[in-house]
């Protein structure tokens, strides 16, 4: 008989009480469960206290991104991703980096924006400048939600106010930008605006609506820029082939979004290795992509004239080095120090050369041999495994399979039963 999936106190049980309706519900094994359970390094009441109804924990690679020279400094490169290739071509482009001096980075400040709409104001023009007269009350509100932030000098710098055309008519968005230093910020930003909403209702006349952080970080931008010689590149064909690349992204939304994948392939496997919220990340880049109101690419590449590749790249970086996750998950703790970074913006400068090696990687290798060779046997080995090969094996099945151009779980399942 089908269960239903309308549970009621669900969350109040146990991990493993949980499990048992779970297991019943899709008919799982005795094994699978076991697997579910098995958190590894992650401890079961800490994964339960994480998140809700908790059932287990997955567990995905973490590799180490070698040869990063960034501002002369050397790092090692937590990088946690379920995707073949994506550790190698970011340690191999940062080699190639290095021969050109490393990536040299900047950022801006940690500056969040909050936004309170509200709706249903009278003269939206009046009101806004009634909310902007008040700008000190409404800081000095904003800023006794979180005492600590404000005491290491971070907190609410300024308002802005700004009234939007919608299909409801007119809203009144006011922004309060608040200086998050190496907090991600959601959480402050997100107490401050709800504190500060009753003041805006009132001037405003209106009705607040929505009081929460925008994640086009636009004050909180990181970049990365990297000469790399000639020839640590392949030569002047293989440079032409990425600045051509390089161009089609720009000009064209739907190469950038793949193009803008790649630099996220390396970014988010760092932001998911650290505990950092990577949807955040994602979201933020990507509406910063369309920002001139057509979605392009985040990074540039073009030559100088020696004819040497030069790499920028510019980002919104909402990142932490403390707060949720990031100090509780055992984990993303000792990937931090292995990263070995001190600040917020040392963090958010170094996943932007970390995005700008994992892109040319990706443009190295489109534009030169294509990806599916590098691919391919980091695929085929994964099929082997999938197939069952047992560990002595599985060179040879992936040999053969790439031979015959026949990378499938059947044929690996045939290869097997020849080799047994
Ligand atoms: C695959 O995960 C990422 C690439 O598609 C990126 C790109 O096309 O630039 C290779």
């Amino acid at each position: 008989m089908k269960m239903s999936s309308n549970i009621s106190g669900f969350y109040k049980l146990s991990p493993e009480k949980r499990l048992t309706i779970v297991k019943k519900f899709a008919n799982l094994s005795e094994e699978e469960c076991q697997l579910l359970l098995n958190t590894g390094s992650l401890p079961l009441d800490l994964a339960d206290r994480m998140i809700e109804n908790t059932i287990g924990a997955i567990a995905i690679p973490i590799g180490i991104g070698v040869n990063f020279l960034i501002n002369k400094k050397d790092y090692l490169i937590p990088m946690a991703t379920e995707e073949p290739s994506v550790v190698a071509a970011a340690s191999y482009s940062a080699k190639m980096v290095r021969k050109g001096g490393g990536f040299h980075t900047s950022s801006t400040s940690s500056i969040m924006i909050g936004q309170i709409q509200t709706v249903r104001i009278k003269n939206p023009e009046i009101a806004k400048i009634r909310i902007l007269k008040a700008e000190k009350e409404i800081l000095n509100k904003a800023n006794a939600q979180d005492p600590v932030l404000c005491s290491l000098g971070g907190g609410a710098k300024n308002l802005t106010v700004k009234i939007i055309n919608t299909s409801l008519g007119s809203m009144l968005i006011a922004e309060l930008h608040v200086n998050c230093l190496d907090a991600m910020g959601a959480n402050a930003v997100n107490t401050m605006c709800e504190a500060i909403a009753p003041i805006i209702e009132k001037i405003s006349g209106g009705h607040v609506y929505l009081r929460i952080i925008s994640n086009l970080a636009t004050e909180r931008l990181v970049r990365a820029r990297c000469v790399v010689p000639k020839e640590a590149v392949g030569g002047i064909e293989v440079v032409d082939g990425i600045i051509n690349a390089s161009a089609f992204a720009s000009a064209d939304p739907y190469r950038a979004a793949t193009h803008n994948k790649g630099i996220l392939n390396g970014t988010i496997a760092v932001i998911l290795a650290t505990g950092n919220d990577h949807r955040a990340i994602e979201a933020g880049a990507h509406a910063y992509a369309a920002i001139k109101g057509q979605y392009t690419a985040l990074s540039n590449w073009t030559k100088n004239e020696d004819n040497d590749l030069v790499g920028t790249i510019e980002m919104p970086m909402a990142v932490g080095l403390v707060g949720g996750a990031v100090k509780t998950h055992p984990i993303a703790k000792i990937a931090l120090k292995i990263l070995g970074v001190k600040t917020a913006r040392e963090f958010g400068e170094v996943l932007a050369a970390v995005g700008l090696a994992q892109n040319l990687g990706a443009l190295r290798a489109l534009s030169h041999e294509g990806i599916q060779k590098g691919h391919m046997a980091l695929h085929a080995k994964n099929v082997a495994i999938a197939a069952g090969a047992k560990k002595e094996n599985i060179n040879l099945i992936v040999e053969k399979m790439i031979r015959e151009k026949k990378i499938r779980v059947d044929r690996a399942k045939e290869i097997i039963k020849e080799i047994n």
